[in-house]
């Protein structure tokens, strides 16, 4: 199976030509788009309307998570609504499968990487930030306990690995993800992860068990020679 796979469009109408026209010739590169969250700017259905639009005149399987910009206007459930009306199978904590390829997928969140990781000590404000990590990983968890194909794609917004956070400020690194979902996908192992949110990251890294982690940011797509509009990965 032939993935592209893209994140951060961060859809609003006055894109609309260009993301229509770089996703013009995806159909005849790949047999599945992933879209690893960040679809809208500011997470209204306002935004999501014109980029169905778009997504569904593509006539191909999407693969989806939402990011935290979905998430902005508190309507991420209507969203995910829109969505899956369409055909698109959004990935919240659950598992997909394709044409013997599996697909497991959530969110992610934040907490820092390796010996950096936020741990549930002191304050109740801090376990509770610890706490709602750890939910999103039980998702993961249970996402990829599902699967039982061979070949296994995870699909998150937020890093697993520091490799691809790497090119951002320092200081920031600990809002752009958490080894803690590097852990998860070790466990149970998988052929690739995608992920977005760190815009100004690094392109690829590798879980501690060597699993190939691709930071799929549109801005980082664009910015590579030559540009792209998505990754292609072969599973
Ligand atoms: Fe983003
Ligand atoms: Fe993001």
């Amino acid at each position: 199976m032939r993935i592209a796979a893209l994140a951060d469009l961060h859809f609003t109408a006055a894109a609309y030509e260009g993301i229509r026209t770089s996703l013009e010739r995806v159909r005849d590169e790949a047999d599945l788009l992933v879209l690893a969250g960040d679809l809208t700017n500011y997470g209204k259905t306002t935004e999501m309307e014109p980029l169905l639009n778009v997504l569904v005149r593509l006539r191909l399987p999407i693969v989806a998570v939402l990011g935290n910009h979905d998430y902005e206007s508190g309507q991420h459930e209507e969203l995910m609504k829109m969505m899956t009306d369409e055909g698109i199978k959004v990935l919240d904590g659950t598992a997909y499968e394709r044409d013997g390829v599996g697909f497991a997928g959530t969110k992610g969140f934040i907490g820092g990487f390796g010996r950096g990781v936020l741990t549930a000590f002191g304050e109740p404000e801090i376990k509770r930030i610890v706490q709602a990590t750890l939910d999103e990983t039980l998702k993961l968890e249970r996402a990829m306990s599902q699967l039982r194909t061979e070949k296994r794609v995870v699909v998150l917004h937020y890093s697993p690995v520091v490799g691809t956070v790497q090119g951002e400020p320092a200081e920031i690194y600990p809002y752009l993800g958490t080894s803690r979902f590097g852990e998860v996908v070790d466990r149970h192992g998988a052929n690739v992860v995608f992920h977005g949110h760190a815009h100004h990251g690094g392109r690829e890294g590798k879980t501690v068990g060597g699993i190939p982690v691709y930071n799929v940011a549109l801005h980082l797509l664009q910015t590579q020679d030559p540009p792209a509009a998505y990754r292609l990965f072969e599973v």
